[in-house]
């Protein structure tokens, strides 16, 4: 993984947080090795009714405003409501191992056992006590909010690196899966535009697309040269 503080995320040429980009100069760190060593016994148990959603946080691990991120907050935990049922972290293969208490208790399917009587929280009957060190960091707020455009889009650049780390032979395979789809494009104007994007990332990428799609190469520059990174 990679770690940056978030008084770091505007030190880069782009938006730190627009997840088309990679982080260039901040260093990997090996946190752990993930090892798929077992098919599930029950299909429909384990992978029909699992749910992963990245609103479900241990303490300690918080969302950053990656906007794409933000959407997803919601997304998945929303649909799994619909797909599974109202009680889907119930089911073993999403539930804790450590027991839950949290006073939520009643709607379909749900096999939480609850006796006591309260179902909100906090509450003066205290079922429940509240250990302060989970809650959310304390974020620092200023400016404001609108639906905007991310402003350092960057588009290009990133794009041309990866296409020049490739080797001869995936540069081959990728002008070939690229051109094929891009060949079917009957709207003009669309292709030398996609035509004019690889082209500003990379002369040579956008060059062996157009031979590749059999298009005009020096309309395809011209249009290159009209774009801004
Ligand atoms: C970084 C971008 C994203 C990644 C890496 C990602 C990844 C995934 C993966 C791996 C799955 C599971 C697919 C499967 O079960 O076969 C999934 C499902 C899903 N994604 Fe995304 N996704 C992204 C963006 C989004 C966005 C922007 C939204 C909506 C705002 C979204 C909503 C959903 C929903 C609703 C599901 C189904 C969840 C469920 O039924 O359990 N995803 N996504």
């Amino acid at each position: 993984m990679q770690v940056l503080n978030p008084d770091e995320l505007d030190k880069f040429a782009y938006d730190a947080l627009d997840d088309t980009k990679t982080w260039e100069g901040v260093p990997e760190r090996k946190i752990g090795t993930l090892v798929l060593n077992q098919a599930p016994d029950n299909y429909f148990e384990s992978t029909e009714e699992s749910a992963f959603a990245p609103s479900r946080l241990v303490p300690g691990i918080e969302p950053s405003e990656d906007r794409m991120l933000q959407g997803r907050l919601f997304a998945y935990a929303d649909t799994q409501m619909y797909r599974l049922g109202a009680n889907y972290q119930q089911l073993p293969v999403n539930c804790p191992v450590a027991g839950v208490n949290n006073e939520d208790q009643d709607g379909a399917m749900n096999t939480g056992a609850r006796k006591g009587e309260t179902n909100y929280e906090p509450s003066t009957l205290g079922e429940v006590a509240e250990d302060p060190k989970y809650k959310s960091v304390r974020l620092p707020l200023s400016g404001t909010t609108q639906q905007q455009a991310i402003h350092k889009t960057l588009n290009f650049a990133q794009a041309g690196d990866y296409y020049r780390s490739l080797s001869a032979q995936d540069k081959d395979d990728l002008i070939t899966a690229l051109g094929t789809d891009l060949g079917r494009v009957t709207n003009d104007a669309n292709k030398y535009a996609m035509l004019s994007y690889f082209y500003k990332a990379d002369s040579d990428y956008g060059r062996r697309l157009a031979r590749a799609v059999h298009a005009d190469p020096a309309r395809v520059k011209d249009a290159a040269a009209k774009l801004q990174d």
